[in-house]
């Protein structure tokens, strides 16, 4: 079956969070599974290099304000398809922000064009190759839906996965005509959302299915506190709804084979786990002798993270003889707080701002315990990629958070299932206790080690999630 994924990042080609790589690994395993899936992506210039090796597949004369061709190219295990369109992509700056930090004025123009290309590629126009359903992903791909929509000609079924709703892509009204969006799809059934274009609105209420990545923010997203407005619109589509958990790509993650860690170990053998350790302690200027957990966060420093909340509990961490190593970019203010923290607890806290590839390997594969107190968690990786290196996750209850660690509880502890700790409400107090907890079972050294092995083999892998796709797939092409 030939499939279109549509999407903004694809790892290890450009990333700026866990949606990049979910779709360069998902797509990988669907494939085993007997799937042709083609990634379609914006020809951003890390992508140069494979784009100039790249087939043309298509051209487009206008593509809102300048000519584009879709490049096709292997690499990597996928077969991408990348726009090159420079008068859209080829600039410098971040994906979405330019180099002051704010949103790239065209950005309507620059996802909506991705869209745009993923519904022609839908209706075939590459020669010899057109799927029989598009996997659209997050606001910058939801109007692909809207596209398909107001062709009258038969179009391929849309699925649209939210991987978070905080980002919902809305522009003023005008730019309706701009992107050549009939006025027809102007209406709350379809692309308006109070007044304006939402491109995420326009995917959830205009594809066949939507999905989002774990089945508890799958519920979540039907209340006021996570739908973030668009709750009634899932509430209307709850059957069309589900929730499916992410996975990680076993092998790019994978502590027996990590080309970042300067030893490898695996659930038969942690011991040489604390050579990465030693390693993460000299990097941030961390005492090795102090008694308590390294404790690590590899992370967005935004609201959503709650790292505000760990800002404030940095007094408990250091008295329980815990170190904590961040790596982390984002808000300026939670930097600033960050590296002040270093500077108020020399050899307690250790701070690196900035996006590092090798050192968030590093720091799974040095730290004892990773921290994640979000106040909203789609999936989170960072808590799978914790299990797969026993590095046990500290966690929020909450979306997928929820589903993929087990709270170190009474029960949980006696029937030897627990791999890490979560805590609930979502406020410094708790925080603090579940740090209190995690330190209190660091100094029980065989209940510790008995749950860093199990959480590394807690299964993690797409196997099963990429099942779940494939069974909605077929349902959909079926129905
Ligand atoms: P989100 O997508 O909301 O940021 P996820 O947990 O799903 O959260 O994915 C985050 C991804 O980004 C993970 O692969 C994580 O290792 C990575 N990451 C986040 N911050 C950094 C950083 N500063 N340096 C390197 N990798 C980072
Ligand atoms: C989003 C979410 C995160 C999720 C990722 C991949 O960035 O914030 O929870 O893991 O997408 O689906």
């Amino acid at each position: 079956m030939k499939l279109l994924f549509v999407a903004s990042e694809c790892a290890p080609f450009v990333k700026t969070g866990g949606l990049a790589d979910v779709i360069g690994a998902v797509p990988k395993s669907l494939t085993a599974k007997g799937m042709g899936v083609k990634v379609l992506l914006p020809g951003y210039p890390s992508l140069a290099p494979l784009m100039k090796r790249a087939k043309v597949v298509a051209k487009f004369k206008q593509l809102f304000g300048g000519p584009a061709r879709v490049l096709s190219a292997r690499a990597e295990g996928l077969d991408l398809l990348m726009i090159d369109s420079p008068h859209l992509y080829d600039r410098v700056g971040s994906l979405y922000v330019d180099a002051d930090g704010a949103d790239w004025t065209d950005n309507h123009l620059r996802f909506g064009a991705l869209s745009y290309v993923g519904a022609e590629v839908a209706r075939g126009a590459i020669k010899g190759w057109q799927p029989r359903l598009v996997h659209a992903h997050d606001w910058q791909a939801g109007l692909v839906a809207a596209y398909l929509a107001q062709d009258q000609a038969y179009t391929p079924p849309v699925i649209t996965t939210i991987h978070n709703i905080a980002f919902q892509g809305v522009f003023p009204a005008s730019t309706l005509g701009q992107l050549g969006l009939d006025k027809s799809l102007f209406t709350p059934e379809g692309v308006e959302y109070w007044g304006k274009v939402s491109f995420l609105k326009a995917g959830l209420a205009l594809s066949h299915r939507v999905t989002t990545v774990s089945p508890s923010y799958a519920n979540e997203l039907l209340t006021p506190e996570f739908g973030m407005g668009l709750e009634g619109l899932l509430q209307m589509r709850q059957k069309e709804l589900s929730g499916i958990l992410n996975g990680i790509d076993t092998e790019i993650w994978d502590p027996s084979n990590d080309p970042a860690l300067p030893a490898p170990y695996s659930a038969r053998g942690t011991k040489r786990k604390a050579r990465s350790k030693t390693k993460v302690q000299k990097f941030f200027g961390l005492d090795s002798s102090a008694s308590g957990p390294l404790f690590c966060v590899i992370s967005r420093l935004t609201t959503q993270k709650g790292l505000d909340l760990l800002a404030n509990c940095l007094q408990g961490l250091v008295a329980r003889d815990a170190t904590l190593a961040v790596l982390g970019t984002g808000d300026r203010a939670l930097e600033r707080v960050f590296r002040q923290a270093a500077d108020e607890f020399p050899g307690r806290v250790g701070t690196h701002i900035g996006y590092n590839e090798d050192l968030s390997h590093l720091l799974q594969g040095g730290a004892d315990a990773i921290l994640i107190p979000s106040r909203f968690e789609p999936c989170g990786l960072t808590q799978l990629y914790g299990l797969r290196y026993g590095t046990l996750p500290i966690v929020a209850r909450t979306g997928g958070l929820a589903d993929t660690v087990i709270d170190a509880n009474e029960a949980a502890l006696a029937t030897e299932c627990a791999t890490g700790v979560q805590f609930a409400p979502v406020t410094e107090t708790m925080l603090d206790v579940a740090i209190g907890r995690a330190c209190d079972l660091f100094k029980q050294p065989e209940v510790w080690q008995g749950m860093m092995r199990r959480a590394m083999r807690h299964p993690v892998g797409w196997d099963k999630s990429a099942d779940a796709y494939l069974d909605l797939y077929t349902d959909l092409i079926d129905s």
